[in-house]
């Protein structure tokens, strides 16, 4: 029997990657929203060009979480974007509440299935939707890290010219205003990227990396960044779904690792049919330490917020 991925959230980015999924064929999709008519119109759309992809999964969208029974995967990108001049932090309040509905359903529809949260302030969603679920830490993780180093990797690529696809991008810490590139473990076919370019124009590339989100939701005005998200939530549900045991930047529960107990932060781990098989442990030096710890501390402070 072909596994079965539920979407909650038929927005940009939850459509998105629905629209992944069913291309590659690699699993049933139910699309669920709040919103009437829209889940069931955006599944139709993409069952419609699922002959033209040769795919024969099946797409479907609905309001009623009865439909959602006994996913393998759960995607929560339900909630609010933000807008020009907010951060992310600004939605915590407002998602909270979107994903902690969510977490409850999938406890009772779906009590054995892995989760990926997506939602914004992602790694404080990802802690509530764990405590809320009682599952399994290594069930629970967050979709940001990813996002961050493929846009690490787009600005890099034009700087130096090259393809995309020969940068090893690393990064840590949350995924906000204070998440942690590290140029260390950023490489170009194995050269370090501090070898190759000067110091003010990677701290530049930095820059537009840690702030690549506000920059769409500028252009866009409406609405923020959804054809990367989606690829790299889908990089993530491919992992799992095919166990590839891809080592990739998510946010996972640490309990000890990089010095941090009780939080989800984002940090390299092995992504396979168990969720998070194994938080993957680099040794920092003071300076990356440092950045690191800010960046946690950020993240707690809202966790403290939710009062979870
Ligand atoms: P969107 O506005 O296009 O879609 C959100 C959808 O959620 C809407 O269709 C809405 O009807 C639905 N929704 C609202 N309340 C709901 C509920 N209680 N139950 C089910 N559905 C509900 O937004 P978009 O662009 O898809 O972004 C979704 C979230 O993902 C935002 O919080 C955004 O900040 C976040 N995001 C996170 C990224 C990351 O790297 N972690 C990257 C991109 C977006
Ligand atoms: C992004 O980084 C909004 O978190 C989202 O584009």
């Amino acid at each position: 029997m072909r596994k079965k991925i539920t979407i909650i959230g038929a927005g940009n980015v939850g459509a998105s990657t629905a629209q992944l999924v069913a291309k590659e064929g690699i699993a049933d999709v139910m699309l669920f929203d709040i919103a009437e008519g829209i889940p069931q119109g955006k599944a139709l759309d993409i069952a419609e060009a699922c002959p033209l992809w040769g795919s024969a999964v099946s797409v479907k969208g609905t309001n009623n979480y009865a439909d959602t029974k006994n996913s393998d995967i759960v995607v929560i990108t339900a909630g609010f974007p933000r807008k020009p001049n907010m951060s992310r932090d600004d939605l915590l309040h407002a998602n909270a509440d979107v994903v902690k509905a969510a977490s409850q359903a999938i406890a009772k529809n779906s009590p054995n299935a892995i989760i990926i949260v997506v939602t914004n302030p992602m790694d404080a969603m990802a802690q509530l939707a764990w405590k809320t679920t009682e599952f399994s830490c290594r069930r629970v993780m967050g979709m940001g890290g990813i996002l961050d180093a493929a846009r690490f990797r787009t600005f890099l690529a034009w700087e130096l010219n090259v393809s995309p696809e020969d940068i090893e991008a690393m990064l840590l810490g949350g995924h906000g205003d204070q998440m942690v590139p590290l140029p260390r473990f950023t490489t170009v076919k194995g050269i370090p990227v501090g070898e190759i370019l000067k110091k003010k124009t990677l701290g530049a590339l930095i820059q537009r990396t840690r702030s690549g989100g506000a920059e769409i939701v500028g252009l866009l005005k409406s609405g923020s960044a959804y054809y990367a998200p989606a690829a790299a939530t889908f990089q993530m549900i491919k992992s799992i779904l095919l166990d590839e045991k891809r080592v990739l930047p998510c946010a996972a529960y640490l309990n000890g690792e990089y010095g941090v107990k009780d939080l989800y932060v984002g940090v390299p781990v092995v992504l396979g049919k168990e969720g998070v098989e194994k938080v993957v442990e680099i040794k920092l030096t003071r300076d990356e330490k440092t950045l690191f710890r800010a960046s946690c501390t950020a993240v707690r402070k809202l966790v403290k917020k939710l009062a979870i």
